[in-house]
């Protein structure tokens, strides 16, 4: 465990940072993925910032969690919160940032009363699988991912 490492909310000026470590994780960039995201958490004022980074002993930034919640017509959905992207800079892996960063996360959540956190993982991605299953995520018992090729 990293002792010296602080976790606050993200801000839209972290956009760089966040750009960069999904890019060493995924090995390919999602620049756009994250101009949409940054502009619909930040700009839109449709979404409760429920995002986090994770900084090193420095204050760079060695890990996110982006989550989001819709402030819909009828107030915040207590089921509705998503986990959309998660990355750890590949330094830093291994040293409990990602449940750190899982702890915020959930801790933020219930202030906010939020009682579900959803989110899509590959099957075959055993390291994801493995930090989900960590912080006690499970298969939904409700509801099924349906696709077809086409
Ligand atoms: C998954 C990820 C966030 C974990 O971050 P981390 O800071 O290394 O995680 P932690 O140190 O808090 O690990 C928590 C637990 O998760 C599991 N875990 C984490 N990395 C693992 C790995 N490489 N293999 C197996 N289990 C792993 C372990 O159970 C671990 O507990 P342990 O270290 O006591 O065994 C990080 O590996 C990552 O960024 N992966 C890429 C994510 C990705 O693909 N993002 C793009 C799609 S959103």
């Amino acid at each position: 465990m990293n002792k010296n490492i602080k976790v606050r909310l993200m801000e839209a000026k972290d956009f760089e940072a966040v750009v960069k470590i999904d890019e060493y994780v995924l090995k390919q960039s999602r620049r756009e993925y994250f101009e949409q995201k940054f502009e619909l958490l930040f700009k839109s004022g449709e979404f409760l910032p429920t995002s986090f980074v994770a900084l090193n002993e420095n204050d760079d930034i060695a890990g996110f969690i982006m989550g989001t919640l819709y402030i819909g017509d009828y107030g915040i959905s207590r089921d509705g919160a998503t986990i959309d992207a998660i990355g750890v800079d590949p330094d830093y892996q291994r040293q409990g940032i990602g449940e750190k960063l899982m702890d915020e996360f959930i801790f933020h959540l219930r202030q906010l009363e939020v009682t579900k956190i959803n989110t899509l993982v590959e099957k075959n991605d055993a390291r994801l699988m493995n930090y989900f299953d960590a912080n006690k995520f499970s298969p939904s018992k409700t509801v099924v991912n349906l696709e077809r090729s086409i």
